[in-house]
């Protein structure tokens, strides 16, 4: 099966290819960022990898290169939450829409997959991408899954449209957005590491009601000062910070802020037990905000970040996977933030070459 990678940034939709075990080729990676392109080029030596605005290709170059499937996870900042939600207006969305007006001349195309934010099933963009495949005859099913329906312990809950030409059947029915892995749909898939890993050792998230290993099975051993949490944001924060233990079984969605900023862009590690966290944060509360001695009897808690491999482990990126030596770790957090989960995506692109009965 010959693949084109749209928007590929780091290649995690390339790595979800890989582990999904249908025998396909990434016949052209393109992305206009330099920085994951490098990372891209560092991982996959040998795929043609373009540095190129997307609305400047054409059908007649997609066609020479007989695209049969295209994964792409565009851009989310029209239609996310934290945004402003221009949606198809919003300048970022403008490769989208070109990338819409291919479709009907791709002469060899027969599956797509589409990531993204979750709220792009209500966007304006949604509608005009159904409306497109719809047009082009295509069928498609959409879902909103997270990590942490599949035993890794991580939320990340996105949006996923998977479409096939209409005379190639789907192997599941579900076209409802439920928010979870039906049992349709868990039914269909062959147990995995994680989900091995999770029955073996792990425990009820309660965020998924599913089990999910613990973050042990992820950490590594690092040099705490390297990742520390830093006092001014323990002064000013440390209420809202996410900690998670080594017994945790769930962590919060990873964005490209994380490392920065800790309010809402994951969790942060602590090496103590949560009994020992709780009655810190009860001495804490005895002393004044913004204290000194407040923030000193919180560093005590010896608060980290996940590093860079942690997450590259939470986004089930595989071991042999590598960032060139220069990237930094601020641009690493960056660029797995706006990354995907490859072992998520490998089930549904698995789903979706699957051929089935379901129309
Ligand atoms: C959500 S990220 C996709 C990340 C990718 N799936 C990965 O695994 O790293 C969106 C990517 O689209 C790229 N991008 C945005 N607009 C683009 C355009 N007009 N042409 C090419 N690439 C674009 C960004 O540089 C970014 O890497």
């Amino acid at each position: 099966m010959r693949v084109l990678e749209l928007y590929s940034g780091i290649g995690g939709m390339h790595f979800a290819l890989c582990e999904s075990g249908i025998a396909a080729k990434v016949v052209a990676a393109i992305d206009i960022n330099p920085v994951a392109n490098d990372v891209y080029r560092h991982n996959f030596p040998e795929t043609i990898l373009m540095n190129r605005n997307i609305q400047s290709i054409s059908a007649q170059e997609l066609n020479k290169l007989n695209v049969e499937t295209i994964l792409m996870s565009p851009p989310c900042q029209p239609f996310t939450r934290l945004g402003l939600k221009k949606d198809a207006l919003d300048n970022r969305a403008c490769s989208l829409l070109h990338v819409l007006s291919l479709i009907s001349e791709l002469k060899s195309l027969r599956y797509i997959l589409l990531e993204n934010v979750k709220g792009f099933e209500v966007s304006q963009m949604r509608d005009k991408l159904v409306d497109c495949l719809e047009r082009c005859g295509y069928a498609y099913r959409e879902l909103i899954l997270s990590p942490c329906q599949f035993g890794i312990p991580n939320s990340r809950h996105r949006y996923y449209l998977l479409a096939k030409r209409k005379d190639l059947k789907f192997c599941f029915k579900q076209t409802v957005l439920e928010n979870d892995l039906s049992s349709e749909l868990s039914g269909l898939l062959p147990k995995s590491q994680h989900s091995l890993l999770a029955e073996k050792s792990g425990k009820i998230n309660c965020k998924s009601g599913r089990i999910c290993y613990t973050l042990n099975n992820i950490l590594e051993n690092v040099e705490q000062s390297k990742y520390s949490v830093p006092s001014e944001l323990l002064r000013k924060r440390a209420w809202v910070l996410d900690i998670r233990t080594r017994e945790s079984n769930g962590s919060c969605c990873f964005t490209k802020g994380y490392g920065h900023y800790a309010e809402g862009t994951g969790s942060v590690y602590c090496p103590f037990p949560d009994e020992t966290i709780r009655l810190k944060y009860d001495e804490a509360t005895n002393h004044e905000d913004d204290s000194d001695k407040k923030t000193q009897i919180l560093s005590e808690l010896k608060l980290r970040f996940f590093s860079p491999r942690e997450v590259c482990r939470l986004m089930c990126f595989p071991e042999n996977f590598d960032f060139p030596e220069h990237t930094t770790d601020k641009q690493k957090y960056r660029l797995l933030g706006n990354s995907i989960n490859v072992h998520v995506v490998s089930r549904l692109i698995f789903l979706l070459c699957t051929e089935g009965e379901n129309k």
